[in-house]
């Protein structure tokens, strides 16, 4: 199953976060690698799945939280404040055609889009030519995008990834 290599995936991410050493290597994985292989193999099977409308086990509960406390709002204001003050701008994230706003997927695909936007600016900040910049913008970006990661993995282990195995189950 699609799910058993994105759950160990999932694995090599959390091993790598809150090392910050080993943010290149961690950002070609999730956003070369991972992400990637979601919206390629994941998404557009789940999006077909009538149970997808039904939601998953912990569905209203990340619903609830993204209503309520929305935790991409602050690193979206923070990367503006951070575009404000450099000349950096992520190149735009690509769409997907099928994708609408009301699909619970939007969930997890804007978390890959605000988690580019990141990843791109922490790239930046690594280069030697932006030293000044790196120190200080880099820290709080890089623990954004692990906070965001740690937020995403959660979200797909315990309930999107469920519904796939569901569906599985029930289509054989
Ligand atoms: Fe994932």
């Amino acid at each position: 199953m699609i799910t058993d290599t994105l759950r160990q995936q999932h694995k090599e991410i959390l091993d790598m976060l809150d090392r910050p050493e080993m943010a290149a290597e961690l950002i070609h994985f999730v956003e070369s690698v991972h992400h990637p292989l979601e919206e390629q193999e994941l998404f557009p099977f789940l999006d077909k799945q009538k149970c997808l409308a039904a939601g998953g086990p912990k569905c209203s509960f990340f619903m609830g939280i993204r209503l309520e406390l929305d935790p991409l709002g602050g690193m979206k204001k923070s990367l503006q404040n951070f575009f404000a003050k450099t000349s950096f701008r992520p190149e735009p994230y690509p769409t997907l055609p099928w994708l609408t706003p009301q699909s619970p997927l939007s969930l997890p695909f804007e978390e890959h889009a605000v988690g580019a936007d990141l990843a791109q600016s922490l790239l930046f900040l690594l280069k030697p030519e932006n030293k000044e910049l790196h120190t200080q913008f880099f820290a709080g970006i890089y623990k954004d995008y692990c906070r965001l990661l740690k937020m995403h993995v959660d979200k797909e282990d315990n309930c999107l990834f469920i519904i796939y195995e569901q569906a599985m189950r029930t289509t054989r």
